[in-house]
């Protein structure tokens, strides 16, 4: 199949058109059949519960060309189950594994041109979503849902790429309440993060790294990835209940190990901060985005992580290691790429 005319290397994150997306309804207590839309449009209901109560939930993860020429998707059933468990902190239904597999192999297979070249840096993201379609106006889980999964190419989160990034503390804003929703993958929670996001953008920053909303004295997590630090031949990582459990960062801790790094998952003070040795931001989208300063914008302290404005090495080697296993170059010991057959 011939690829789409894209300028691959030069993609950002954004949205580009594809041919397909599919989509599945949860009607009269069941799941129906997937179905294939060209359209990019949906029709709702005026009063759906996603619209009014926030019934929204989404996922992200990514396929990858490899220098094979095979296709592999990275950890999906991880995905699925993250999904229904969103789905269940916000009352919504969950999608069965098997339609949610099935889901993500048709998305990828019907929009096969726009699957980024070996070697371009880019690779496909998929985006499943669920929301609520019932009409509600008094506050209660809807009966009916609709599930689908859209693509598109993408290239870096971070604009710059693999090079380290200032990030910033700002206590005057909460991405998430202490027992809430940041568990979990509700579009809600984003929208309560763009005011201190956009302010942290304005300022030069390319995320703002959340502590914990109840203390405001552990690390919790940036904006739209979990976090981690190297120091002592360790890597570590916020435990909380308030982030979401990021598939890259369990990937990272095992290959951390793998490496012979001690992994602490763990409660990480604020006035740790200056003793990291490296440290970045971890997810799908921003693969690991090294740090290169953090900024906490109420006391005035500048803790400058990345000495010499270059990832660091267990940093640099993790993300070599994590491409090399979804390129199909390292050997994929735990098993995490499905591959998709066309
Ligand atoms: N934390 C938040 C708030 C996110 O939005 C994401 C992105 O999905 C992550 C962490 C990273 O999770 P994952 O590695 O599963 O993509
Ligand atoms: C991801 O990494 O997949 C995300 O969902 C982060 C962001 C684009 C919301």
């Amino acid at each position: 199949m011939k690829n789409a005319e894209i300028d691959w290397s030069s993609l950002g994150f954004g949205y580009v058109p594809t041919d397909y997306n599919v989509r599945c309804y949860y009607r009269d207590g069941k799941w129906g059949e997937i179905e294939v839309s060209s359209s990019e449009t949906l029709n709702i209901h005026i009063a759906a519960t996603a619209l009014h109560y926030g019934q929204e939930i989404f996922e992200g993860l990514k396929a990858f060309r490899g220098k094979d020429g095979k296709v592999r998707v990275f950890r999906p059933m991880e995905n699925c189950r993250r999904i229904q468990e969103s789905a269940r902190g916000i009352m919504m239904e969950p999608i069965t594994d098997d339609k949610f597999m099935e889901m993500v192999r048709m998305a990828v297979k019907l929009n096969e041109r726009f699957i980024p070249p070996y070697g371009s840096g880019a690779s496909l993201y998929i985006r499943p979503l669920e929301i609520g379609m019932s009409p509600k106006v008094g506050v209660s889980p809807a009966t009916e849902y609709c599930f689908i999964i859209l693509v598109t190419p993408v290239g870096p989160y971070f604009k710059s790429g693999f090079k380290p990034t200032n990030i910033c503390i700002m206590r005057e804003f909460d991405r998430v309440a202490p027992r809430g929703t940041g568990r979990w993958k509700v579009g809600g929670n984003y929208a309560a993060s763009l005011q201190a996001g956009e302010r942290a953008h304005s300022l030069g920053y390319s995320a703002v790294l959340y502590l914990d909303p109840k203390e405001k004295l552990y690390l919790d997590e940036c904006g739209p990835a979990n976090f981690y630090a190297i120091k002592d031949g360790k890597y570590i990582t916020p435990a909380s209940d308030s982030i979401l459990p990021s598939i890259t960062n369990d990937s990272l801790m095992q290959l951390a190990a793998d490496m012979g790094l001690e992994v602490e998952r763990r409660h990480i003070r604020v006035d740790e901060i200056g003793s990291f040795e490296e440290a970045a931001a971890c997810g799908t989208a921003a693969v690991t985005s090294p740090v290169g300063e953090i900024h906490d914008l109420d006391t005035g302290e500048k803790y400058v992580i990345a000495k010499d404005g270059q990832p660091g090495p267990v940093t640099r080697r993790l993300y070599d290691t994590l491409n090399g296993i979804r390129l199909g170059e390292v050997e994929d010991t735990h098993g995490w790429n499905e591959i998709i057959e066309f």
